[in-house]
């Protein structure tokens, strides 16, 4: 079988062209969503990111202010900054782009973020309410990843997930979101015992370890839903996810790409979550 691949970009194009009509429809009624995302530090891949969540929230006619301080920001500087964006009814949705430098708890500073403008989805309130099935903001790279399964058209309920990788960003919302679609999930991890064994069971087999390839075609189902949630960078400069994509896409009967499957959805998501709540505001 050679799997018909999952266009994120396409599946993200549509979703974006809605939420710019709503954006539109908002600023006719005297509001202009806005979001504020704080950086710290030069990691690369955390400077590439925020640089593609201004530009498709800049399309969508979202408002968004960028605070970028050096790794030496302090906590307590960085939740005064938190605090103002708090209290500033221009901005619906706040961001503190992960990771952070060492010697700033991430805790501390997810749970200073308003729950009303958690746009991440990340502050236990909310996980909370996303556990119990009520409405919230949900965090963005899962809430893609659903909304890319409801897009094959595939049935949900009673499906066998099998999720590698147990995050608190990716591998365990998602399959507590994919739970509330009624799908038996599993979790694997670095320390399941025999990995092949779970995963060559996953109708959707779901994997985010951020290792490049670690997922190869004899672990993979015939027939099997692939999401590949890894971004990894190559020595030549490529990206790769965590998926062996050449040889698995002859194995599954859907499969996302990397670039171009998972990651055009998770910013998405993010403008998504910020329309919402600049909706609540009103
Ligand atoms: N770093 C990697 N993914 C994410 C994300 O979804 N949100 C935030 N805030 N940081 C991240």
């Amino acid at each position: 079988m050679t799997a018909t691949i999952i266009d994120g970009k396409e599946t993200a194009k549509e979703k974006r062209g809605q939420l710019a009509k709503e954006v539109e429809e908002l600023k006719k009624q005297g509001v202009t969503p806005g979001l504020a995302v704080i950086l710290i530090g030069d990691d690369p891949a955390s400077l590439s990111y925020v640089r593609g969540k201004k530009k498709a929230a800049e399309a969508m006619g979202i408002r968004f202010q960028l605070d970028h301080f050096d790794a030496s920001f302090s906590e307590q500087e960085l939740l005064e900054v938190i605090d103002q964006y708090n209290n500033n009814d221009d901005f619906h949705g706040i961001l503190v782009q992960l990771p952070l430098p060492d010697h700033i708890s991430e805790q501390a500073v997810i749970e200073r973020i308003s729950p009303d403008k958690d746009v991440d989805g990340f502050h236990p309130l909310n996980v909370g309410k996303m556990l119990l099935g009520e409405d919230t903001f949900l965090p963005c790279t899962p809430a893609g990843i659903v909304e890319l399964l409801r897009k094959t058209g595939i049935d949900l309920s009673g499906k066998e997930v099998v999720v590698v990788g147990r995050s608190n960003i990716v591998g365990k919302p998602v399959g507590q979101l994919l739970l509330n679609e009624n799908a038996t999930v599993t979790y694997c991890h670095s320390r399941t015992a025999d990995l092949t064994a779970h995963t060559k069971k996953a109708d959707i087999l779901i994997v985010a370890v951020g290792k490049a390839n670690f997922i190869k075609a004899d672990q993979i189902k015939d027939g099997a839903v692939v999401i590949d949630v890894g971004v990894n960078r190559l020595e030549t400069g490529k990206l790769a996810g965590d998926v062996a994509f050449d040889e698995a896409k002859e194995k599954a009967s859907y499969i996302t790409p990397v670039p171009g499957g998972v990651g055009p959805m998770t910013i998405t998501m993010l403008a998504h979550n910020t329309v919402k709540s600049a909706k609540r505001s009103i």
